[in-house]
């Protein structure tokens, strides 16, 4: 993958009636580079893609491809080709026709248009299936074909909007290494968007998370992995528990700084490196999410320290054994000056490997994790 510029969004913004679903996207992308915009439903990601292939027209900003102003050009001008969820094969043409019809629009001669054919469906793994009908092919295939379609006059730049949305699980990860082989093998840049969290870690090389459109976070799928901005795209792509409270002290040591962090259930503490939260001052209010994988439950009275919390699941799903707690908040009742009384907290989620753990539903636990295993991100 080069540096080299290919893409860049200046200020995008869009609006439907009184919404304004896109408030200002900036994004560089570089030749060769596999960028995924991940979010939740409805945050804007389809409309993203569509001002970038100028089926849509942005309210403000400007689409620059190959350091070209496209803004005002029509699709067909621009370099792209988008690969839409529900494949959009023709039905009545076979797989040839299907994968050629953007040649046959152009008026390429019958035999430039067969061997581009033949090229394309290699590449994707079809070759021998011309004569097919759509109705004639497996999910995977048709996704395939509708690929073959999309590369077969070699954009600059791919547009793929949840592309293996439809498919199952099994045929969903075959097709995912097969995309990243292509993209890799073609150097084409691809724009990849998916709801999916782990399909995103496993194929980008980097991921804007995207929420009320905004890009609340772009970088390396390690990056926004391990070191989340904000809470919501720790909760997003990690499934950590984001948990707020106060930070009442800090110890420094051996270029690490460890701050304690005190929520209404208990204490708790994390590990940064110096520096990194000189401006978080003792009796500030803080945010830190840890992973689930990270969640350490010990039963209470053990004398172990953490937030205090009573077990309220525990189910067993693909391997991985999930614990769900609820934080017991102390309040107390300065009114009528009565004893500290338990209160609802959130609720804490606890993974891990294998089948065995001793706790039941109810059974009173500590929450706790190692405090390198946690950070803090802004609310
Ligand atoms: N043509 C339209 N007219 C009015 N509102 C629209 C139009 N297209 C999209 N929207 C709205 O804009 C917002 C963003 O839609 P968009 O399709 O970009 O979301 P998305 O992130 O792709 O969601 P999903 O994951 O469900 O596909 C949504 O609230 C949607 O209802
Ligand atoms: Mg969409």
């Amino acid at each position: 993958m080069s540096t080299y510029e290919l893409l860049r969004l200046e200020g995008i913004r869009k609006r439907f009636g009184s919404v304004e679903v896109l408030r200002g996207l900036d994004l560089s992308v570089a030749q060769g580079e596999f960028i995924t915009l991940l979010g939740s439903s409805g945050c804007g990601k389809t409309t993203t893609l569509r001002i970038i292939a100028g089926l849509e027209a942005a309210d403000e900003g400007r689409v620059f491809i190959d350091g070209k102003d496209v803004s005002a050009l029509e699709p067909d001008k621009r370099g792209v080709n988008m690969v839409f969820q529900n494949y959009a094969l023709f039905p009545h043409m076979n797989v040839e026709q299907n994968t050629g019809y953007s040649l046959k629009l152009k008026g390429t001669p019958r035999t430039e248009i067969k061997k581009a054919v033949a090229e394309a469906l290699a590449l994707v793994q079809l070759s021998g299936f011309e004569r097919r009908m759509p109705d004639e092919l497996s999910g995977g295939q048709r996704q395939r074909v509708a690929v073959a379609r999309a590369v077969i006059n070699r954009p600059k730049v791919l547009l793929l909007d949840e592309p293996l949305g439809a498919l199952d699980l099994q045929l969903r990860r075959q097709m995912q290494i097969e995309l990243k082989r292509l993209q890799k093998q073609l150097g084409i840049t691809f724009i990849y968007i998916t709801h999916d969290q782990e399909e995103a870690l496993t194929m980008s090389d980097r991921i804007a998370v995207m929420r009320n459109g905004v890009f609340e976070q772009i970088g390396s799928a390690a990056g926004i992995y391990n070191h989340p901005k904000t809470g919501f795209v720790a909760k997003f792509v990690g499934g950590a528990n984001v948990l707020t409270g106060r930070m009442i002290s800090r110890t420094e040591g051996g270029g690490k700084e460890r701050l304690i962090f005190e929520h209404p259930a208990g204490r708790a503490a994390v590990e940064l490196d110096s520096g990194e939260a000189d401006s978080i001052q003792p009796g500030a209010e803080i945010h830190i999410a840890a992973r689930e994988e990270h969640i350490i439950l010990t039963p209470a009275g053990s004398g172990a320290e953490g937030l205090a919390a009573a077990v309220t699941g525990k189910s067993f799903a693909g391997g991985l054994l999930r614990i769900t707690a609820r934080l017991k908040c102390a309040v107390n009742k300065a009114d009528d000056g009565s004893r500290a009384d338990d209160n609802e907290g959130e609720e804490i989620s606890a993974s891990r490997q294998g089948i065995d753990a001793p706790l039941e539903v109810g059974d009173e636990v500590l929450v706790n994790w190692l405090p390198a295993n946690a950070v803090i991100v802004d609310r």
